[in-house]
Order: C-alpha cells, then structure tokens, then sequence
C-alpha cells in the first residue's frame, strides 16, 4: 500500500531563493562579496581527480578545527550546514510531542523541524521594543520541556544575552533536565560566546556555520559543538560522508591563513560602521546589528522598496511585518562598505 507522511504532506517550506546570482543580495545574511578570487584560486588549485573521485574524509580538517576551538575532536560533529545538526539535535534530544521552547521571530527551521517530527514547538515573544525577556524565557521552561533553542545574537533581531541572563537560563534547564542548543551562527560579527559550556558540561550544544562570516554558504558546512556522548548521538544521524570535501577544503584555508579570518571581520566591520553612521546621519530607525544583519524602519513602504530594491536597482533585501515598534520594515545583510553604500544610495533614491 502506498504511504505518505502526512506531516511531510501539510509541512509548510520555502523555495524561493533561485535565480539570485547577477543580484547584490542582501536578503539571506551571506557575504555580498565573499572570499577573494585569488584565494579561491589558490585553493582550487591543488584539486586533482583523486579528490574529487574519494568519498571526503574528516578527521584532518576536525582536527584542524578541534585546534582553532582549543578543545578535541570528541567535542565535535561536522555537519552539511549547520540547519543539518540543528535537525539532528532536535531528532535525537526530544521525542514525539515533546516539548521544545524557543524566541519568535528566529530563524525558521527551528520550528520547521518540530513541525516535521510532530513536536510541539513553544514560542516566546519579543517585547513591544524588540528586547527579549529572559525571565519570560523561564518562564516557559516547564518540567516537561525537553529542548531550549536560543540564539547568540538571534535572527533576525539581532540580540544577546549577557552572561548573567544566560548563567540564570542555564541553571534552569539544569534543574529540569533541559536540553540547551545555542546557535551562534553568527559568532565572529559578535565575538561573545557560549561555547565554554558546551565543552565543559553535558546536555549544552553550540552550532556554528562557515556559511556566514566565512564567506562559504555555498559549500555547505557546519558543525555541532557539545559534550562527547552528545556528539556522538549527533553523529549517528549524520548522512555517510555528509561533509564536503571543498568546504573542508576551504574552510581549512581560511583557519590556517594568518591574514584571511582578520580580513573577513574587519572588512564587516567597516561596513558596519559605515552603515550604522548614515542611517544615523539620514535618520533612519535602525535595531538589531549583533550579527550581519540590521532591521531598519523606512520612511515609505517597506514592501514597495523591497520590490523597487530588486526591480529598478538589482539589490535584494527583506521585509518584516509586525516587527513590535517598527511594524513592516527592511531586514537588510551587512557587508562590505562598497555594498553599503551602493544600498544605501539606491534607498535614498528610492525611500521619499
Ligand atoms: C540563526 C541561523 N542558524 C542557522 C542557519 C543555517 O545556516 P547553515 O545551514 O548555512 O549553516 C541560519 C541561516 O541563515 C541562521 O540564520
């Protein structure tokens, strides 16, 4: 007899981000202008048939990594991205109808993946001013909970935790038997990390992505930090070989390069100063800039700039509705100073 999930029938997904290439995009949070061509020449060039024809293998690149963290690689799972260990994270760690508490807006597939393994996913919102109360996260975390996400800055609202809020979290999900996942997909745009509980304690994990500040979204890797026993669990779930080998291959490149990593964070940063002190400067309405994106409330339409932005200008951006005291407004990727201002121009053209 023939057999469909039904979850997988009613599962709600987004396929719509084809056909982006000839844009300057600004919409999903990557690097506008990614790794040099040199160095991705360079790279390339030691590619010969027998790489391409093996199935990868890990263990050099986990140890290149496992040495850059400071810890071994019993701590760590390569991953396809790190959306890939999220899922692992929430098969292995919650079970069917299970509870699982995390911040709304956040990135989706959090609650995509409770939707797939019929979990029941609890929301907790933001404030009217876009801060999060930790103690309303407490709140939330009920005996029955089994997995608490939180983000380290969160997207798309770009806030943190201080060590006193996440010590405070941590001592409850503790308490009641909580398993703790941390993304930090955009550690490096904001330096502060949780990782040191995820090497030193049980039942606490971190996911980390070079598609971000590494440039590297399309080569697909990530990986899970956590505790051994907890790696491995994670493990078992992977896909054979699920790790490529040319995003190992790069992403070793980039952590053994003496220049590359310091050049990637101070190229950011310069743009985010630089877009930070026109939009003061022109009075715009900014919130959220932890990570390499910012929320910022236009004077017009935000939809209407949104469609103007990819229709007359080649730029793709974001909009958000109901974004507490901003409403509808432009959820914009930060980059190089270049693409700052060619957005910026194109904003000021647009948005009177
Ligand atoms: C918060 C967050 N976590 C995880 C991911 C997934 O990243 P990847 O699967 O490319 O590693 C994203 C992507 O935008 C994200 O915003």
């Amino acid at each position: 007899m023939y057999y469909l999930n039904n979850r997988v029938e009613s599962l709600y997904r987004i396929f719509d981000q084809n056909e982006r290439k000839d844009y300057l995009r600004l919409d999903l949070n990557e690097n506008p202008g990614g790794l040099p061509q040199e160095f991705i020449d360079e790279v390339l060039s030691g590619v010969d048939s027998s790489f391409i024809a093996q199935y990868p293998e890990t263990l050099h690149f986990t140890e290149i990594l496992a040495k850059h963290l400071e810890t071994d690689i019993s701590h760590l799972c390569l991953v396809n991205g790190s959306a890939e260990g999220i899922r692992y994270i929430i098969q292995a760690f919650t079970s069917e109808g299970g509870r699982i508490v995390g911040v709304v807006p956040s990135y989706f597939m959090f609650q995509v993946y409770s939707e797939m393994y019929g979990r029941n996913f609890v929301k907790v919102p933001y404030n009217e001013d876009l801060s999060m109360d930790v103690d309303n996260i407490i709140k939330e975390m009920t005996e029955d909970t089994q997995l608490l996400i939180l983000l380290n800055p969160n997207n798309p609202m770009g806030n943190v935790y201080s060590a006193d809020e996440f010590e405070r979290i941590l001592k409850v999900a503790k308490n009641k038997q909580i398993t703790l996942l941390v993304d930090e997909a955009y550690h490096y745009f904001y330096p502060k990390t949780f990782i040191k509980y995820a090497l030193s304690d049980e039942h606490i994990f971190v996911t980390r992505t070079f598609s971000k500040l590494f440039s590297m979204a399309g080569c697909r890797l990530g990986y899970v930090v956590g505790w051994p026993e907890g790696v491995k669990m994670v493990q078992k779930l992977c896909t054979p070989h699920n790790t490529n080998a040319f995003a190992m291959r790069f992403a070793e490149a980039i952590l053994e390069s003496p220049y590359m990593l310091k050049e990637l964070i101070s190229k950011f940063e310069e743009g985010r100063n630089y877009l930070i002190s026109e939009l003061d400067k022109n009075e715009y309405p900014h919130k959220g800039e932890a990570g390499n994106f910012i929320f910022i409330k236009p004077k017009t339409d935000s939809q209407l700039i949104v469609d103007r932005m990819k229709n007359e200008k080649r730029i793709l951006i974001k909009t958000y509705s109901n974004v507490g005291e901003f409403g509808d407004c432009l959820r914009v990727s930060i980059g190089e100073k270049k693409y700052m201002k060619k957005f910026l121009d194109a904003l000021y053209e647009i948005d009177k």
